[in-house]
């Protein structure tokens, strides 16, 4: 009776905090030695003038195909092996575990936004609430994770290897019974991957079609610009090949459709969640050869329907395209049509 009032009164006071999931939360640094090799970059970026050259060089009507102008002209004879101390936020003591993997241009706030009134967009907050632990984090070159070289080190493969150690360390020394990998754009790419390596018990996809078809207006209309110049105060320590987009505008073209979106909140990720992508990482994804078969685990892929990069701006009609490609997953799942970019 008396331990029932006080889970009453406990549960109160809980709930007059302003975020109650955070009481859960914290913020780790996980240090993941990787061993791959790695692609040897042709293309140099000093200024935008670079990179207004590189855009047009990965959105040539010509590129993607097998043929293709990839900046790449070979890779390391050995593997390579680094160790990374990855930024990142773990929350809830174990059991059925996701871990989250943001997109380019993003970095690990997009899961867990900020700003007041931002409890609906909230993912982490309403999976904690539904009895899941959540292991999120800065892709290398992000955030809270090192500045890496751009050209070197913040490459797909690298990327792949570093979440696979975070599965690791989830299950070793986080007490996850159940992994879920959770990715966002480009991180879906890193989850799928991922899940193609190690085993998981499930692989969601967003900002995900499985197909490259519809990367040139999202490489042009993001209008690539050199981070460190683009906002020195923000990025000036970062190596000249992190990119960024041009401006608010050009951002939000690439990632919200209106009148689906609050432009408040478009203004908070431009100004305070976004983070630059490395120069490496597009040409390393598109030089991979993901092997998709291998995915065992159950598999639901879930789309904003006007999606730019994924889907060319509709995805009704193209993510239907995922079935051909999980063939080995034991379920399918997608949603096309959901009101967001
Ligand atoms: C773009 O491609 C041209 C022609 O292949 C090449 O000379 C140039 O270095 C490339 N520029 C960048 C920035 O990748
Ligand atoms: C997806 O839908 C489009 C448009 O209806 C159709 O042309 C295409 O064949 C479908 N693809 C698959 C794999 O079902």
């Amino acid at each position: 009776m008396l331990l029932n009032r006080l889970i009453l009164i406990f549960a109160a006071a809980v709930q007059a905090l302003p975020q109650p999931a955070s009481a859960s939360c914290r913020d780790v640094q996980i240090p993941i030695t990787v061993s791959t090799t790695r692609f040897i970059l042709s293309t140099s970026l000093k200024d935008d003038w670079d990179a207004a050259a590189l855009s047009l060089n990965l959105t040539r009507r010509d590129f993607s195909k097998s043929s293709d102008p990839l900046p790449i002209s070979g890779s390391t004879a050995a593997a390579v092996k680094s160790t990374y101390t990855v930024g990142a936020t773990l929350c809830g003591n174990g059991g059925p575990t996701l871990i989250l993997t943001h997109g380019i241009i993003e970095s690990k706030l997009y899961w867990r936004p900020n700003f007041p009134g931002s409890e609906k967009y909230n993912f982490v907050d309403a999976a904690i609430a539904q009895g899941y632990s959540v292991l999120y984090y800065d892709r290398i070159g992000v955030g809270s994770s090192p500045k890496v070289n751009s050209f070197t080190d913040a490459q797909f493969q690298v990327e792949v290897a570093v979440l696979e150690g975070l599965v690791n360390y989830a299950k070793t020394k986080a007490h996850a019974s159940k992994i879920a990998l959770v990715g966002h754009s480009y991180g879906s790419y890193i989850s799928s991957a991922a899940a193609s390596h190690v085993a998981v018990d499930s692989l969601v996809l967003t900002g995900y079609s499985g197909t490259f078809d519809y990367f040139p207006p999202f490489i042009a209309g993001a209008g690539f610009r050199v981070a460190k110049l683009q906002n020195p105060a923000r990025w000036g320590q970062l190596d000249s090949g992190y990119i960024t987009s041009s401006d608010l505008y050009a951002e939000t073209y690439v990632y919200y459709a209106a009148p689906y979106f609050e432009r408040s909140v478009a203004e908070w990720t431009y100004n305070v969640a976004s983070e630059p992508f490395a120069v490496g990482e597009l040409p390393s994804l598109l030089a991979t050869t993901v092997d998709y078969s291998a995915i065992k685990a159950p598999v639901l892929v879930l789309q904003g329907q006007f999606d730019v990069s994924a889907c060319g701006g509709n995805c009704v009609g193209v993510v239907n395209g995922t079935k051909d490609i999980f063939t080995g997953a034991k379920v399918l799942e997608y949603v096309d049509n959901l009101p967001a970019g």
